[in-house]
């Protein structure tokens, strides 16, 4: 079986991590967004995978050959010369996805920025059940201004499909993850376009049916949900696979640290606390609901809260950082500086406090 990931949005609202990165590249609990999504479609039985890439191509190259190898499974980069939207890659993808035209096959589709216990082998089997042109998992959420909203009748069929209303529908959301029969393929055209603009027709013509999504579910493609997603996600594998976190005197609530990483004496870490490859983390540092991605190095005595901090940033000594602060690759912090609520972008030097909402630019 073949799946497509739709990889290229540029990720803008994930800045400035995806200043180094494309998003579905950035490490979400240690491993590449994408890498999570990869390893759930193996288990299902998927052999080959399109990455439908607008942004950044070098950098999504890299990590194709090396999850191809990882995971033995055939990727192929689809590289778009102007961004084709989210349905525009799967009409360019139709030789892979549909290779025999007399043959009807099936396929996945995934939008690369959503984590959850992914439902691959449920929507295999629902779709069979239904079999109409496309099955979409639908999640509920407190605040679905901000997705595509799904009504459903009690036998599962979509009635309603309405991307980011403006007035309140439904809390029942589009989770961007589509099981489709090839014959959609005939309603799309390989030019800029949009699935969630497609649905609305699928809906009409009575060819969608949803699937509800158990367990936890975030979009981490903005910086607030992916400290969220985070705690999420933590949470599931304190369930699922409690060995994978840490525990000890060190260690507060549920904290994923990669081994290389060092965690120095009197540090008091969680929880909620992502920790990656190379990180050190000096004596006497307080660190809680954040990420420290790869190869950083927080100063003593330090206090991270609710924020993330890019690759190779040096954090000085009595530093403080809070309030959603998202530093980008290979930032320097002072000793004693003060960070709320502060952007800064890669390669910047932190001599001052910031204390008022902004950006380092
Ligand atoms: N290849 C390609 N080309 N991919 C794209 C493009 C493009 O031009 N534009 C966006 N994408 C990818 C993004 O990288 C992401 O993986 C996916 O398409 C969805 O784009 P987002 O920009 O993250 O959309 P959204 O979060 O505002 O809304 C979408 O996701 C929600 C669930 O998280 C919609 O599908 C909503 O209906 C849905 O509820
Ligand atoms: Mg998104």
């Amino acid at each position: 079986m073949k799946a497509l990931i739709l990889v290229g949005g540029y990720g803008t609202r994930l800045r400035p991590l995806t200043f180094s990165c494309p998003k579905p590249c950035v490490e979400f609990a240690n491993k590449p967004i994408l890498e999570h999504q990869l390893a759930a479609l193996v288990k299902v039985g998927v052999t080959d995978v399109v990455l439908a890439i607008a942004y950044q191509p070098e950098v999504m190259h890299e990590l194709q050959s090396k999850l191809s190898a990882k995971y033995n499974i055939n990727i192929i980069c689809l590289q778009e010369t102007i961004p084709l939207g989210t349905a525009g890659p799967i009409a360019a993808a139709r030789h892979i996805l549909q290779p025999n035209p007399d043959e009807k096959t099936y396929f996945f589709v995934l939008n690369s920025d959503v984590i959850c216990d992914y439902p691959f082998q449920e929507m295999i089997d629902f779709h069979k059940t239904h079999g109409k042109q496309g099955t979409l998992v639908v999640t509920q959420v407190d605040d679905p201004s901000k997705y595509g909203v799904v009504v459903s009748s009690e036998q599962h069929e979509i009635l309603l499909f309405v991307e980011k209303p403006k007035k309140f529908i439904s809390n029942k959301i589009n989770a961007g993850l589509y099981f489709f029969a090839s014959t959609v393929l005939d309603r799309i055209e390989n030019e800029p376009t949009s699935i969630e603009k497609i649905f609305p027709i699928m809906v009409k013509d009575r060819e969608l049916c949803s699937l509800i999504l158990k367990g936890f579910w975030m979009d981490i493609g903005q910086p607030k949900d992916f400290l969220i997603g985070i705690e999420l996600y933590l949470n599931f594998l304190s369930i699922k696979s409690p060995e994978s976190l840490i525990k000890g005197v060190k260690y507060l609530g549920d904290v994923l640290i990669d081994e290389s990483a060092i965690i120095e004496d009197g540090c008091l870490i969680g929880p909620n606390v992502c920790i990656g490859p190379g990180v050190k983390i000096e004596s006497g540092s307080r660190i809680s609901s954040s990420v420290i991605l790869a190869g950083s190095t927080i100063g003593a005595y330090s206090w991270i809260h609710e924020s993330i901090i890019g690759w190779k940033c040096r954090i000085g000594r009595w530093v403080r950082i809070e309030g959603l602060t998202i530093l980008g690759e290979n930032v320097q912090v002072k000793d004693e500086v003060y960070l709320n609520e502060i952007i800064v972008l890669p390669h910047k030097k932190v001599k001052k406090s910031k204390m008022i909402k902004g950006k380092i630019l």
